[in-house]
Order: C-alpha cells, then sequence, then structure tokens
C-alpha cells in the first residue's frame, strides 16, 4: 500500500479558467508542488505543500557544480470524465538514469509515482480542458549541500511541479544544422536530463533564432555528419516510406515519445526503425524524392513537423503537412490514446 502523502492546501486557489486555458508554455504554476528531500543517507518522507520560492545559500550546489537534473511529461484530461498521466514510469526510470550518471542517490518508484499522482490529484481542477491542453509535470532534482567542495551533495531535494499549458508549435519548424556547437558527445551527458545540457544548446538556439530559424539540427559531436535531434526534440524522418530515427548510442536523450512513435508507426502498417541518418544522406534523399517528411517528437509539442532544413549553402524544404502525412497520422494517434479516446492497449495511461 502507498504511504499517505500529507498535504497542505493553499488557503485560497489561484486558479482561473483563463490561467488554466491560455497561458504560454511553463509560465504559470499550479497551487502545489511536492517535495521530498534525501539526507543522511535517506529518503525523508514527501509532503505536499502551497507552491512558493525556496529559500536558498549562495553556495548551492546546482548553482555552480550543476548537479542538477529535471523531467517532463503531462497528465490530460480523458473521455471517461478522468485524468490520466502519460507513461509516468518511464520518466521515473530515466531520472533515476540520470541521477546514477550524476552521483545523485536513487529515488524511490512509489516516492516518485505515488507522489506525482497525488500532487495531479491535489491540482486536478487545474488540467486545462481546452483541445491540445494538458497539466505539464515537472520533476526537478538537486544537490543541496552549501559547500564550494568539489564532490557530490551530501544534501539533496526533489521537487515536482506542474503547470497548464496548450500546444507549443502552432506551425511546422524551421531547423538550421548546427555545425560548430554541439550539444553532446561520447562519455558525456548527452542521454541525461541534465540542466547543463540545455544551458550548454541556449546560444545556439538563440543565433540560429536572430536567423529566422526555430531551433538547431543537432548533429554528432564527433564528425559533424550524424543527426541527433532537433533543439529539445527527437526527430524522425520518412525516407521511401520508412520511419527512420537517430539510434540511442549515449548522446540522444531517450525521449517517451520517440519510444511510442517507434511503437505506433509500426502498429500504422509504416516500418520504423533506429539507425544512423547523416546530414548528407539526408540532402541526397531530398534530391532524389525519396525524403518525404521530417519531424520532431516530444512530450512539450507532440508532433512537430519539420517545413525547412538549412545546412550549409542549401535548402531542405518540406511540403506542408496534410491529412495523409505520416506526421499528422502519428499525432492523432498519440493524443486519441492519450485523451482516452482510443483503447490504452498498451498501458500506457495511469490514471489519478
Ligand atoms: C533534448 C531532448 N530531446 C528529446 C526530448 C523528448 O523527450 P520526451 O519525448 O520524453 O519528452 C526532450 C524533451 O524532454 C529533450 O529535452
Amino acid at each position: 500500500m502507498p504511504q499517505s502523502i500529507p498535504v497542505t492546501r493553499v488557503s485560497h486557489s489561484r486558479l482561473t479558467e483563463a490561467l488554466r486555458e491560455n497561458s504560454e508554455f511553463g509560465a504559470t504554476f499550479s497551487d502545489h508542488m511536492l517535495v521530498a528531500d534525501w539526507q543522511a543517507g535517506a529518503w525523508q518522507p514527501p509532503q505536499i505543500v502551497p507552491f512558493a520560492p525556496i529559500p536558498f545559500s549562495p553556495a548551492l550546489t546546482p548553482f555552480h557544480y550543476g548537479q542538477a537534473i529535471f523531467e517532463g511529461f503531462k497528465a490530460h484530461r480523458t473521455a471517461n470524465g478522468g485524468v490520466a498521466l502519460f507513461r509516468p514510469r518511464e520518466n521515473f526510470l530515466r531520472m533515476n538514469r540520470s541521477a546514477v550518471r550524476l552521483a545523485m542517490p536513487e529515488i524511490p518508484e512509489s516516492l516518485f509515482l505515488d507522489g506525482v499522482a497525488e500532487l495531479v490529484r491535489t491540482d486536478r481542477d487545474w488540467v486545462p480542458h481546452r483541445e491540445g491542453g494538458a497539466l505539464y509535470i515537472r520533476p526537478v532534482y538537486i544537490g543541496i549541500d552549501d559547500t564550494l567542495l568539489v564532490r557530490p551533495a551530501n544534501r539533496f531535494r526533489l521537487i515536482v511541479m506542474t503547470c497548464p499549458v496548450g500546444p507549443y508549435f502552432s506551425q511546422p519548424i524551421r531547423l538550421l544544422a548546427e555545425e560548430r556547437f554541439v550539444r553532446a558527445f561520447p562519455g558525456g551527458t548527452g542521454e541525461s536530463k541534465a540542466a547543463g545540457n540545455y544551458a550548454g544548446g541556449l546560444l545556439a538556439a538563440r543565433l540560429a533564432q536572430e536567423k529566422g530559424f526555430h531551433n538547431v539540427l543537432w548533429l554528432d559531436g564527433v564528425g559533424r555528419h550524424y543527426i541527433e535531434e532537433s533543439g529539445v526534440m527527437n526527430i524522425f524522418f520518412v525516407l521511401d516510406g520508412k520511419a527512420v530515427t537517430p539510434p540511442l548510442e549515449g548522446t540522444i536523450l531517450p525521449g517517451v515519445t520517440r519510444d511510442s512513435a517507434l511503437i505506433l508507426l509500426r502498429e500504422m502498417g509504416i516500418p520504423a526503425v533506429a539507425r544512423k541518418v547523416s546530414i548528407e544522406e539526408i540532402v541526397a534523399s531530398h534530391d532524389s524524392g525519396k525524403l518525404t517528411e521530417a519531424f520532431g517528437v516530444g512530450t512539450a509539442a507532440i508532433v512537430a513537423p519539420v517545413a525547412l532544413i538549412h545546412y550549409r549553402n542549401r535548402d531542405i524544404q518540406f511540403p506542408a503537412p496534410v491529412d495523409s502525412s505520416v506526421a499528422t497520422n502519428l499525432r492523432a494517434r498519440l493524443v486519441a490514446i492519450q485523451t482516452g479516446r482510443e483503447p490504452d492497449s498498451h498501458k500506457w495511461l495511469l490514471a489519478v
């Protein structure tokens, strides 16, 4: 039996319909957060408390040495009137893989899954009703020592907050194939959801945005040939009627949406494989007419069709998605499962 988690409720909820249905992605937080500390070698009991700033020492571990990881997944309203989390156990497992990589204690499964379920139950009125809306769940896990010694912290804190969100991108995305900066390299932290990976990617993204792109297409850190990710999403190409995505070899974040897409595409009769794809192959397959689509996949955007990839002096353009596009159908399938409009044959939903 999961232990019950004490809940200290806010005295006045900040919830309004406008906040729930119209907030910018990640800018509005629901009333409560889950907090659990690890200290003296053990996890302390978690609590749900009002969402509020936390006091910190200027010497706090993540400020100096970046011992910080996070996760991201969603709860949706379902056709039967309930609320369900989409594949939360995958995020739990990925968070613990990230924890191990950053020399942080692993989180017990019940603390994470029961804690998140109780938090979403507490703030269930914050789950948007609008089409494409969801409650985004953001666990963050940090060292909380106040020492400048370079070593893993002795104390850690897990905080889970939630945000009502709508659809992420409204139009097909334009990507710049990035040759100067890299996101990850073999032996690094690319497959972890380490906060520092994101800091390292911000400049490239900003420079690309200044040139009119939405984000960068990351290439491999060794030779700048193999495609890795699309901004903060995994990427798929449709080549000769087959869906292709780069393989997980340590530098790519193992996306839950990527994994779900591989499974659903095969069910939809589209062969789907993970294999290395070079930017040179993408240019050549575009020229020969074999390359018909590219799309990013991730929790926030779900499926984001790519309109254009710029590489050196070339623009690789893709037609606007139509009803028969692989991206359109994959998105519809995923959303139908997440919102309980299609049977959950994979047991991907966890009702709260
Ligand atoms: C770098 C990166 N790649 C891929 C993804 C997609 O992963 P998921 O489908 O689990 O959201 C994310 C988002 O979490 C990400 O930050």
